[in-house]
Parts: structure tokens; C-alpha cells; sequence
């Protein structure tokens, strides 16, 4: 008997976890893509004292009000975004609200333009909804920015959505302001939505972040808690969009999960309006290991771009997997290219979200084998 849906049974797990299950415990794990800081402590006292005063009950589906007026205040500032707080979901981290954003929206006769090379899930997800996830090229030549003429070039007639990561896993590439907001606008004339995973947005460092939603009605915004403010456990995120999408998102959302957990949407809503020096600590400590980092490769003789933002290298290898198990038997964890897509073959991915201490060790050790 086939237990399997047909729809599920050929989808692939992560091979980032495999990778990391490869390994001995001591090993320097540079595959996951995991902040290694501590969630800050004002974030964890809001928690705790959430949960002393009650908050241990079922929310809003779509959320406590106050953390989504709190997030539609934040899209205004930093985004350029005008909503209301009926058009935010709060959602089981970014990944359920790209879960339900595809699910609520894609048929399965549908294509999805994915980044390729790009997060692991979007394929996946776009294909447990049943439909045909369609790769959206980019090269390390225009530094692995999605351009229009790349979406002109892919775009086909069938094609519903288009899935855009700026900053972007696993290149670390930011799109510029001119990009976005032309994409903006063929998206608009041609009723294709984009779904905008912004994520890595406060893992930036010499460039600014553009959101589409600025620009079009016909984009969800996507981000949520866990990069910015190294809250990855406490599994929060958040989309937004207009209200015909948010109808329907709502739907999928509230018969998968009811609604997030409270307590934690308490430590988000002072996440957001407490200090703000721990994501920028944070941010300058990331950008020292991205230096570290692709000093050391460019020592070694290793071809990279310096990234932009999010915490990954992505960088070319004649041979990965040889490099990787060389860099395994150096307890060094590394993740191929070619898992995010055709366009990664070739290339190894390293993500710096690890202290610099280790990452000292990691790149002395990589240069033994390079
Ligand atoms: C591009 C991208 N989007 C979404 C996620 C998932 O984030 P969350 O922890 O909020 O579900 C990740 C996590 O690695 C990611 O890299």
C-alpha cells in the first residue's frame, strides 16, 4: 500500500538537516541556518511574565490585536507599507505563512516562479499545494539578483504567483530599489501576486531593503522573528497583504494551527517595541564573520561574492561534494549548492551564523583541504 498522498510522497526533506545528522557532535556546523545568539533577555522576561499573567489561552486567529497594530506601524516605517491590522496574520513563523499563503491561493494547475538557487521550502511547498513550481533563474554574473527581465523571460501563461527572497538564502543577494519596483509593476499588469519573504530584512549591511507591497496590492509581505532577533524556537512570523488575500489565507490558516501561540505574540510585541540595539549588535557582529569568512576563501583562492545581507557565502567549487565530505573528516559541516537548485550546482553553501571563535577554527580548517 502507497500511504503516501501523491501529492507528498515525492517530497524531498532538507538535506541542510541530513547534513547536520551526518556529523559528529563536536563538529563546527556551518549548515544551519540558525542565529547562535541568545534571544535577548528584555524578550524572554515579556515571555515569561506573559505566561505568569495568563496568556495561555487561545488568541484571535489571526492574532492579539496589539502585536498586529504593533506590525502594521513597523511595515509603515520601515517598509513604506500602508495597512491595518486586519490585513496581518500572525502565523507559526515564516514558514507557515508561506505554507498558507501557497496553499491558499495556488491550484494545482497553477506555476509558481521559485529563486533558483533559493530556501528549500518554496519548491516543496508549491508542490505539496499540487502545483508546478517553475525555476526563476539567477547567476553569480548580475550577482544573483532576480532582474524583470529574468521573471519576463520565465513567466509563463499558467503562471499564478512568483516567490522572491531579497535578502536572499542561500546567495545573501539584495535587489534594488529600481528591480523591485519594476517587478512591482509587471506583477500588476500581468495579475500575477507576489509572495515577498522577507526574513532576512534586518540582516543587511551596506544596502537598504524595498518591500513590493509598497508598490503593488498584489503582494504579501512575509517576515517574522527569527533571524532579526534570534528567536527561532519561539516560532513567530507574520504576512500581509490586502484584504481579498487575507480572506482567503485566513482560511487555511485557522483550520491548520487556530491561531499562534499567545504567550509568545507578548515576547514579539516587545520584540518590536523594546530596545532595538540587539538587532543592530547583531547585525555588526554578522557582518564581521561575512569579512572573516570571504577574506579567508579569498585566501585560499576561493571564487565568492562578498554578500549583501542575510548570514550565507555561497562559493564555487569544481567538485562540492568532494570538498564537503574533506571538510566533514575536518569537522567542518557544509551544505551543496545544488540543494537550492539547479543554478547552485557547483557551489557550497557556509552559513556565518556561528561565533567568530568558531568560525576562526572552520576556516583555518577549510584551508587545509582547499
Ligand atoms: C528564506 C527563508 N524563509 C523562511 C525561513 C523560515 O523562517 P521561520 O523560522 O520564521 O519559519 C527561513 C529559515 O531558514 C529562510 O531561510
Amino acid at each position: 500500500m502507497q500511504y503516501g498522498a501523491q501529492r507528498v510522497s515525492d517530497i524531498n526533506l532538507s538535506q541542510v538537516r541530513k547534513m547536520f545528522e551526518q556529523a559528529s557532535p563536536t563538529a563546527i556546523n556551518l549548515a544551519l541556518g540558525e542565529p547562535d545568539f541568545d534571544t535577548p533577555k528584555h524578550i524572554i522576561d515579556a515571555l515569561k511574565n506573559a505566561l505568569d499573567e495568563g496568556y495561555t489561552h487561545y488568541s484571535q486567529n489571526k492574532g492579539e490585536v496589539k502585536l498586529r497594530e504593533t506590525i502594521v506601524d513597523k511595515l509603515k516605517k520601515d517598509n513604506n507599507i500602508n495597512t491595518t491590522a486586519d490585513n496581518v496574520i500572525l502565523t507559526v513563523g515564516a514558514s507557515e505563512a508561506l505554507y498558507s499563503t501557497v496553499n491558499a491561493l495556488i491550484d494545482p494547475k497553477d506555476d509558481v516562479l521559485i529563486p533558483d538557487p533559493g530556501f528549500l521550502s518554496y519548491r516543496e511547498v508549491v508542490k505539496i499545494a499540487g502545483a508546478n513550481p517553475v525555476a526563476l533563474k539567477t547567476s553569480a554574473e548580475n550577482g544573483f539578483n532576480t532582474t524583470l527581465d529574468d521573471v519576463e523571460n520565465t513567466v509563463t501563461e499558467n503562471t499564478k504567483a512568483m516567490i522572491i527572497n531579497s535578502p536572499a538564502n542561500p546567495t545573501g543577494s539584495v535587489m534594488p530599489k529600481d528591480e523591485i519596483k519594476a517587478i512591482a509593476e509587471f506583477a500588476d499588469e500581468n495579475d500575477i501576486i507576489i509572495i515577498s519573504d522577507e526574513i532576512y530584512e534586518k540582516i543587511i549591511y551596506d544596502k537598504k531593503h524595498y518591500s513590493f507591497q509598497a508598490y503593488t496590492d498584489n503582494a504579501v509581505t512575509i517576515n517574522g522573528f527569527s533571524k532579526a532577533y534570534a528567536m527561532t524556537g519561539l516560532r513567530v512570523g507574520y504576512l500581509s497583504a490586502c484584504s481579498e488575500i487575507i480572506d482567503e489565507v485566513l482560511k487555511v490558516h485557522q483550520y491548520n494551527v487556530a491561531c499562534i501561540d499567545t504567550a509568545t505574540q507578548i515576547a514579539a510585541t516587545e520584540a518590536l517595541t523594546g530596545p532595538q540595539q540587539c538587532v543592530s549588535d547583531m547585525t555588526s557582529e554578522f557582518r564581521k564573520r561575512r569579512d572573516l569568512v570571504v577574506d579567508s576563501l579569498y585566501d585560499m583562492g576561493v571564487e565568492c561574492i562578498r554578500p549583501d545581507g542575510a548570514f550565507y557565502v555561497f562559493f564555487k567549487q569544481d567538485n562540492p561534494d568532494e570538498f564537503i565530505q574533506k571538510a566533514l573528516k575536518e569537522d567542518v559541516v557544509l551544505v551543496n549548492g545544488n540543494a537550492f537548485g539547479e543554478m547552485g550546482e557547483g557551489y557550497i553553501r557556509l552559513s556565518y551564523a556561528q561565533s567568530y571563535e568558531n568560525l576562526q577554527t572552520a576556516m583555518e580548517r577549510l584551508a587545509k583541504i582547499a
